[in-house]
């Protein structure tokens, strides 16, 4: 079984209620996923390793550490899109590559459309970031899509599961951590999370 986080910091219970609220707006609803994210990465991100350096302040030589491994942001397009820019603003040095995959809303698999990876790894820690994790359809295939690629550490950044979806990513690769704000109920039977908050994509762009 991966390890599997599910947040219990106050700032996110408090966001993500208002982000199930059916009365938020898009706008509003974009701020809430790109802070639950910022606030998500920074708990996902505790075990990264640094490297001791030193620097010279105005008043002498302080100890201190930067980031020793590369990170590379894996949003799941469309819905990943939105935690992307809070989570880059605290890694700015991060690589972003986006994977394009949509459910067919008739079999709930997912259907590959967009990956422009290049032939070798360039990242050590990818963080995959996506707010909702369903079937799991769609993280196993990115996660897929990133072994094949090479990449040794994943993560999954989510923001609310489905029991079936931990289930599905955490046996189909245990190595890999899943963050989330919350695990729900179930899945209703045209795969949407219960009582979740809707379609993640359609909020966020107003196309619902
Ligand atoms: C949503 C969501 C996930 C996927 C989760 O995307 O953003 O990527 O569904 O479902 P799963 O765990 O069952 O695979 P969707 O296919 O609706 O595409 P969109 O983000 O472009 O709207
Ligand atoms: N995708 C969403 O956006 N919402 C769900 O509840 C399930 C999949």
């Amino acid at each position: 079984m991966s390890q599997v986080h599910v947040s219990t910091h106050p700032l996110v219970r408090h966001k993500l209620t208002l982000l199930r609220d059916e009365r938020t707006e898009p706008k509003k609803f974009r701020e809430l996923i790109r802070e639950l994210a910022i606030l998500l990465a920074y708990e996902a991100t505790m075990d990264l390793a640094v490297e001791e350096v030193s620097v010279k302040t105005p008043m002498g030589i302080a100890r201190g550490h930067t980031l020793k491994e590369k990170i590379g942001l894996i949003p799941i397009l469309r819905a990943g899109l939105g935690m992307v820019e809070g989570v880059w603003e605290m890694l700015p040095q991060a690589e972003v590559w986006h994977i394009g995959l949509y459910r067919d809303e008739r079999t709930l698999r997912p259907v590959e459309y967009y990956n422009k990876l290049p032939v070798s790894p360039t990242v050590d820690v990818c963080l995959i970031l996506d707010p909702m994790l369903a079937t799991g359809g769609s993280a196993v295939a990115t996660v897929n899509i990133l072994k094949k690629w090479g990449a040794s550490r994943i993560k999954f950044v989510g923001i609310i599961a489905a029991p079936e979806g931990v289930e599905a990513l955490s046996s189909a690769h245990p190595d890999v951590p899943i963050h989330v704000a919350a695990i729900d109920d179930h899945l209703n039977e045209i795969g949407y999370i219960v009582p979740g908050l809707g379609d993640a994509g359609d909020r966020q762009f107003g196309t619902g």
